[in-house]
């Protein structure tokens, strides 16, 4: 092996993508989004079971009613304020800028996708302890949801990894008819990027492998 990649592109893409918060308002065509989302579920899953399901909104009246309790919930349970980073310009004020941005204008973003797993409790949990409502399978859906981010940045499109929903996800349940043995793991806001992709910033997997135990 020569250590020189098949497909060089695909280190390209792969870090580049960055979380996309400010979207533009104007139209995605379905088609796109369906090729996006088929590209997710190429993932692999456990047994082959692909326990993901997606609900995908569109609908203007469902958009703002997710963005008011979207915003509510960040600005109580994140305790993000405009008034943080009025005047700063750091690293972590940028980025806080882009997540208000998100904030105000999810609403206007043309597509919400909602990315649901099949509850399914662990191995390791005892029979005994498996009370209540198993978590969604975050293993097999995970995958899935960088596959849709990856594919995303490849056909130009912008997106974001979003979990607030947590925070009013009965209500989401309730609203969305989504049943109880899934649970919301992702919100995605998915449209055309304002701004440019670049490369993420990460620390070299050289600094986060242990040899032969850690
Ligand atoms: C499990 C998980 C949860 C995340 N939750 C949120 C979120 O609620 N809101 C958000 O704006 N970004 C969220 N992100 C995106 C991260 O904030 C983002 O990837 C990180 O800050 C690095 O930024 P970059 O990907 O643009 O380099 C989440 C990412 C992961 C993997």
């Amino acid at each position: 092996m020569s250590g020189e990649a098949l497909h060089p592109e695909f280190f390209d893409l792969v870090g580049n993508v960055r979380a996309m918060r400010r979207l533009k308002p104007d139209p995605v065509p379905e088609a796109l989004i369906f090729k996006v989302l088929n590209a997710g579920v190429q993932a692999a899953s456990g047994q082959n079971l692909q326990p993901w399901e997606f609900v995908l909104v569109d609908d203007p009246a469902k958009k703002q009613w997710f963005a008011d309790r979207y915003r509510d919930a960040m600005y109580s349970r994140f305790r993000i304020s405009p008034d943080d980073i009025v005047e700063r310009n750091d690293k972590l004020a940028r980025q806080l800028k882009a997540v208000l941005y998100q904030i105000e204008h999810m609403h206007e973003t043309p597509y919400l996708l909602f990315v649901c797993g099949l509850r399914d409790w662990p191995f390791k949990v005892a029979e005994e302890n498996r009370v209540g409502l198993a978590p969604p399978n975050y293993g097999a859906v995970y995958p899935c949801v960088q596959n849709i981010l990856l594919a995303c940045r490849a056909v130009g499109l912008g997106a974001a990894l979003t979990t607030m929903h947590q925070v009013f996800e009965d209500e989401l349940h309730e609203y969305l008819d989504i049943p109880t043995d899934y649970g919301v793991v992702v919100t995605m806001p998915i449209g055309w990027p304002m701004g440019n992709f670049g490369p993420v910033k990460r620390v070299p997997a050289e600094e986060k492998t242990h040899r032969n135990g850690w």
